[in-house]
């Protein structure tokens, strides 16, 4: 029984205690990169599966969303777009770098007067209960180290009948695209790392950590067990990436 008091850093296990600082150490060093990484390594695809996150939302004007472990902001940034100056949108990350890069572009986008950026770690949720129409999450829950309790806090400040969305990373449903995937990811993403952002090490962790994370079914099982309802998930790119939605009742 995993006590919780070890854990995984992509396929090292580690003391649970010091993953957030290796996972930090990651996101410091890329940050700057970030952006031009993920369109890379995708092929600009990471903008549609934001795209289909934002329209599964049904967030609409003057309503009020957090974007936690939101990084350089693309999702927040679409849904400061929807709420307008009645809404109001929280761009949520545990990491200074990632938020200051997030900031500075959304602000150079002429993002501003309802977008807010807090500081914050998803696992201890720093907004009262029931502040938040919708919550997101996008290529964030991987990366932290309790997900149950980071699913709870969740919950928690959703309003009733709010909706909570993970994007993440899954596992692809069917063979030959997992083992393309497989050596994509293990041969070609850290010497991508290399070259672009000057770091193999932070997208080896990469690979190895979709790895490490629950399946489609797991992860829907594990939104269930936090309380969430009408959970369901969309597999993207063949499972390669999954969206899950769950409901505050
Ligand atoms: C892969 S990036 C995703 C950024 C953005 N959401 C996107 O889709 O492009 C993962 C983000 O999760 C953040 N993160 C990791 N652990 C976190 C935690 N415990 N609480 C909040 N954010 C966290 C990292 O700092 C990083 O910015």
């Amino acid at each position: 029984m995993n006590d919780k008091s070890t854990t995984h850093f992509g396929y090292k296990e580690v003391d649970s205690d010091a993953k957030a600082s290796l996972v930090a150490g990651v996101f410091h060093s890329v940050a700057a990169r970030y952006d031009l990484m993920n369109d890379l390594m995708s092929g600009g695809v990471h903008r549609i599966w934001k795209r289909f996150t934002i329209e599964l939302s049904g967030v609409r004007p003057g309503q009020s969303v957090l974007d936690i472990a939101g990084g350089t902001g693309d999702l927040a940034a679409r849904f400061a777009g929807i709420v307008g100056a009645e809404g109001r949108v929280v761009l949520a990350d545990i990491n200074e770098s990632m938020l200051s890069v997030g900031r500075d572009k959304l602000i150079d986008q002429g993002y501003q007067g309802n977008l807010e950026y807090v500081q914050a770690d998803a696992q201890y949720l720093p907004f009262p209960d029931n502040s938040f129409d919708c919550v997101s999450i996008a290529f964030g829950l991987r990366n932290i180290t309790d997900k149950d309790l980071a699913l709870r806090s969740m919950l928690r400040v959703l309003k009733p009948g709010g909706r909570l969305l993970i994007l993440e990373f899954s596992k692809p449903t069917n063979a030959l695209l997992g083992k393309a995937y497989d050596s994509y990811s293990f041969r070609v993403l850290p010497v991508m790392g290399k070259l672009v952002a000057g770091d193999s090490d932070s997208y080896q962790y990469l690979a190895e950590s979709i790895r490490m994370h629950p399946d489609q079914e797991t992860l829907q099982e594990m939104m269930e067990d936090a309380g969430f309802t009408n959970c369901e998930y969309h597999n993207l790119t063949g499972g390669v990436v999954a969206l899950h939605r769950g409901i505050k009742a």
